[in-house]
């Protein structure tokens, strides 16, 4: 069974003049435990697929599954990051991750074993006390990355989750991210721009037409991987120069590419 599942999935918002289709076919198939990444031009409908799987949007024609279950609603088994933090500036960064957990009626002694753990394993112990506004922004958004694994999902949805860092803190965001895919895999759909990072992060990468968007391709990145002998768990920098990283970069780019010219 499909981890994620999108059968012949449209959307359109608005009615009459102002009526935009945004989605025109997706069909799309996420494995259990795959990290799947959606690239694609700016407005094609990559957020709205994102959304029509956390539950924010109900689709207008065609299904979305999780687990084999059609989506109706958000819940506890799908966690959203976004790009921007979105974290409570009024709690600490312990309160933060603290707050999905008191959410779900988790009993205090529970709650502060699972915040530690997940501190624990997201390197942020010693920020347990600090205030969102004190963090720096890859630190931030480590702490929305800590708040949504506490909360033990199946799937994580991010939204270009490193847009908004720099280039380095994104390589070291981009690194501690497959880490975490090797100490608790989930199934992850992972939406970017940035075309190296879902080379880098990805086992497959969906290719998206421009609006009202459907995938134009999907490129088998773990395939490749696994023929070259390189490995997602080295650092970016000893990969990002093999020719078949730069060979399916460059494959990406033409992709995305005619999709604006065309
Ligand atoms: N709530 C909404 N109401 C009206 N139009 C929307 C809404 N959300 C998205 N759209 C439109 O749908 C299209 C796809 O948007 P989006 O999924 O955000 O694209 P992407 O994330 O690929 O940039 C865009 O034209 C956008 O303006
Ligand atoms: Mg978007």
């Amino acid at each position: 069974m499909a981890a994620i599942r999108f059968e012949k999935v449209q959307k359109h918002f608005g009615r009459g003049q102002k009526r935009t289709h945004a989605l025109s076919e997706i069909n799309l198939e996420i494995h259990d435990r795959e990290f799947l990444a959606i690239v694609g031009p700016s407005g094609c409908g990559k957020t709205t697929c994102l959304r029509l799987v956390a539950g924010f949007e109900m689709a207008s024609a065609g299904i979305v599954s999780v687990a084999g279950k059609p989506v109706t609603e958000p819940g506890p088994d799908r966690a959203v990051v976004f790009q921007q933090f979105a974290l409570f500036p009024w709690k600490t960064v312990r309160g933060n991750i603290d707050l999905g957990l008191r959410n779900k009626g988790i009993a205090a002694q529970e709650r502060t074993k699972l915040v530690a753990e997940v501190l624990k394993l997201m390197n942020l112990e010693t920020y347990a006390q600090a205030f969102p506004h004190r963090l720096s922004g890859g630190m931030q958004q480590r702490v929305a990355i800590a708040r949504a694994y506490v909360l033990d999902p199946e799937v994580l949805l991010m939204d270009e989750p490193f847009g908004a860092l720099d280039a380095q803190t994104r390589v070291v965001m981009q690194e501690e991210l497959v880490r975490l895919a090797r100490v608790r895999p989930r199934t992850v759909l992972f939406i970017t721009h940035a075309v190296e990072e879902a080379v880098y992060l990805a086992d497959r990468i969906a290719v998206m037409t421009r609006r009202p968007g459907r995938i134009k391709e999907i490129i088998d990145v773990k395939c490749m991987r696994e023929a070259e002998k390189w490995d997602r768990f080295e650092r970016i920098e000893d990969v990002m120069d093999l020719d078949s990283f730069v060979h399916l970069r460059t494959r990406i780019w033409k992709s995305l590419r005619e999709e604006k010219d065309g």
